[in-house]
């Protein structure tokens, strides 16, 4: 193909630009009524209470992480199979970053693996945990919820990945990620190569008014003109604890909006685009698995090949610039000069050594998509 088809990619409609231009033309630029609008619909398409707009999904998981009280030295379970931030947001309080290994077969933090670390330390060691969402694949979180109320630990689901997807629980009842029925707070992006484009953006989601409460504080300084110790006039306020700007424009919110509305039929697409790989690949590649009852939100497509480095040249000579998701972050120079040189996380690394991501967005042509199994399959064949 004489164009780049890359792995992800932001679909923007007319119907986004008119209301970006609308929004540019209004009397709130910022603070105005498109975020709460934003937050409104965002939180009735989770099914969770609340929702908060922030300025991407790092400052989210900032927020979170501070909201639910996590100080110094205390430590938090992740995945090393994720963006940095999931377990960048524990050290920026100065917390421990602990990795629990991931599933050989759906690449997500193992269950297993998450017990057998809690249940090796003394109760109390522990104070949350952060799972993630990858690819789109919604972790069972009615499981983790189990582990986490017997150790009394919190959950941040990093959902970043995963709006629109769901898993079916015991109940046979579908629970849409970051609803809030299982974990304390979830945590979305707006990154244009993610589901819905914002520039940059994020979303919080939370059923707890406590934890909402303190996320709308903390988003704005921490400064409040609601139970004040005095009020000397109709300008003033108050700041009652240490807080940031971690705010989203109303620009960027009109534009979630109207993102938000297609996402249900983007992930319908996405998740032909996948059955029409997983049709192509069966019996021949391996790729992430799927329980039954749940949906995978296909931020990703994501398959394993002995040959990675080789495929991913390949491609990138038939202009197809597939991805990696992800370098474990254990072995990331950082986390290294931390002291996680020689943390033993086999599955992750196996995983590493083999996974590729292939192209994966709505806009996708089916010519597109053939063209890249064309090419997969000649590789592998060859
Ligand atoms: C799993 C995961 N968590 C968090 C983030 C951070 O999102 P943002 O870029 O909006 O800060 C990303 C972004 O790539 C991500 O993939």
């Amino acid at each position: 193909m004489s164009t780049i088809i890359p792995y992800g990619r932001q679909a923007i409609t007319q119907e986004d630009i008119d209301a970006v231009v609308s929004t540019l033309t209004s009397d709130f630029l910022t603070q105005g009524p498109k975020v709460k609008e934003f937050e409104e619909k965002f939180a009735l398409y989770t099914d969770s209470k609340y929702a908060v707009a922030v300025n991407n999904a790092t400052s989210g998981l900032h927020l979170s992480v501070l909201s639910l009280g996590l100080q110094k030295g205390e430590r938090v379970i992740t995945t090393p199979i994720t963006f940095a931030a999931s377990a960048n947001c524990i050290r920026y309080v100065g917390g421990e970053v602990w990795f629990a290994d991931i599933d050989p077969d759906s690449y997500l933090m193992s269950l297993k693996s998450t017990k057998t670390l809690i249940e090796s330390k003394p109760k109390g060691f522990f104070k949350g945990m952060i799972p993630v969402d990858l690819a789109g694949l919604p972790v069972n979180l009615e499981e983790f919820k189990d582990l986490a109320k017997e150790h009394d630990l919190w959950i941040i689901e990093d959902a970043c990945h995963a709006p629109g997807g769901y898993f079916t629980d015991s109940k046979n009842k579908k629970q849409k990620c970051g609803n809030g029925n299982y974990a304390d707070i979830g945590v979305f992006s707006f990154h244009p190569v993610k589901h819905i484009a914002c520039g940059e953006g994020g979303m919080i989601t939370t059923n707890s008014k406590k934890l909402y409460k303190k996320l709308l504080s903390l988003r704005t300084h921490g400064i409040s003109k609601k139970d004040m110790s005095k009020n000397d006039g109709g300008w003033y306020y108050e700041m009652k604890e240490l807080g940031y700007n971690y705010r989203l424009t109303d620009i960027q919110s009109a534009l979630g909006i109207t993102q938000l509305k297609k996402n249900d039929e983007g992930v319908e697409r996405r998740n032909q685009i996948a059955n029409k790989y997983k049709i192509a690949f069966k019996n021949k590649i391996k790729y992430q698995n799927l329980n039954s009852g749940d949906l995978n939100a296909h931020h990703l497509f994501i398959i394993e090949i002995e040959q990675r480095k080789e495929l991913y040249n390949f491609l990138r000579e038939h202009n197809i610039f597939a991805q990696i998701h992800y370098i474990p972050l254990h072995t990331l120079p950082y986390y290294k000069s931390i002291g996680y040189a020689n943390v033993d996380l086999k599955n992750a690394e196996n995983y590493y050594n083999r996974c590729i991501s292939l192209p994966m967005y709505p806009s996708l042509t089916d010519k597109e998509q053939e063209f890249v199994i064309l090419k997969v399959l000649e590789f592998i064949n060859e």
